[in-house]
């Protein structure tokens, strides 16, 4: 199948998340699903069969290899983070810059990015983003430099920022949103939930500009999980423009 036609994108889509997010778009989006990982070969036989998937290779710190990975790029989703101890700064930082830079010059719709809950400086001695912070050097300190060259870089965006991630089936839980970081330590969310979050972000007029903190609580809600996909934009606000 052709890799340079209208696509979703997906950048760390052999990570949990990211192929949470493949599947998702497998199964909701009729446009072609783009994985780009770093070793095609880690998602041989993970994923089903589609004509829709199409699996590439891409690494963020690479602005050469971006540009193939985002031609025809319509949604673009970064669940990609560093995996050595040094690797924030590059990944999670100037990796989200070259993915959003080059996804504005590929003309693409929207970026949403997965980042995390305590990341802005309010929560700057709060004990669980002091220990995320030194788990990779910085880490916490580059996700947020991500997100601001994100929010610079003229492309729209959602910036979702989970709490902790299960690996539990999603779609049985109540979303429970939050903007400002002010939430509590310790909330978490199944990564099958964020990816549904994220693909629904990416279409979603509401989502525009937005950036929240998102984690669950047990039971589905009232209405339904996908109704609660669709309404949950409807109370949140988009980020001030500086
Ligand atoms: N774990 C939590 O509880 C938690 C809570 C809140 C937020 N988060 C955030 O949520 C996001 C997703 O987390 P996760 O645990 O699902 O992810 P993950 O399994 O750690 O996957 C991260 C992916 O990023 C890829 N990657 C690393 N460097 C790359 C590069 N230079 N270019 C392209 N891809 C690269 C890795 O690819 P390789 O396979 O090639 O190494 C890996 O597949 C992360 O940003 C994480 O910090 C996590």
């Amino acid at each position: 199948m052709a890799t340079d036609g209208p696509a979703n994108v997906v950048f760390g889509a052999a990570g949990a998340t990211g192929l949470e997010v493949v599947k998702r778009l497998l199964e909701k989006e009729s446009l072609p699903t783009r994985a780009v990982c770093r070793d095609p070969a880690k998602l041989a036989g993970v994923l089903e069969p589609s004509p829709k998937l199409q699996v590439v290779k891409g690494d963020v710190t690479d602005p050469a290899s971006l540009k193939e990975a985002l031609k025809g790029a319509r949604g673009v989703v970064f669940a990609a983070s560093g995996r050595g101890y040094w690797s924030a700064s590059e990944v999670d930082f100037q990796g989200v810059a070259n993915v959003a830079a080059a996804a504005k010059e590929a003309g693409a719709g929207r970026v949403v990015l997965v980042s995390s809950m305590l990341v802005t400086k309010k929560n700057w001695l709060n004990p669980v983003r002091l220990l995320l912070n030194n788990i990779r050097w910085g880490l916490m300190d580059n996700k947020l430099k991500g997100e601001d060259a994100l929010r610079a870089s003229g492309v729209d965006y959602t910036i979702v920022r989970p709490g902790g991630l299960g690996r539990q089936p999603g779609g049985q839980a109540t979303l429970v949103t939050g903007q400002g970081d002010c939430m509590s330590a310790g909330g978490q969310i199944q990564r099958a939930d964020v990816a549904a979050v994220v693909v629904e972000a990416l279409g979603n007029p509401g989502a525009s500009r937005v950036t929240l903190e998102l984690v669950s609580r047990p039971g589905a809600p009232e209405g339904g999980f996908d109704a609660q996909l669709k309404g949950m934009w409807a109370g949140l606000k988009p980020d001030a423009t500086a």
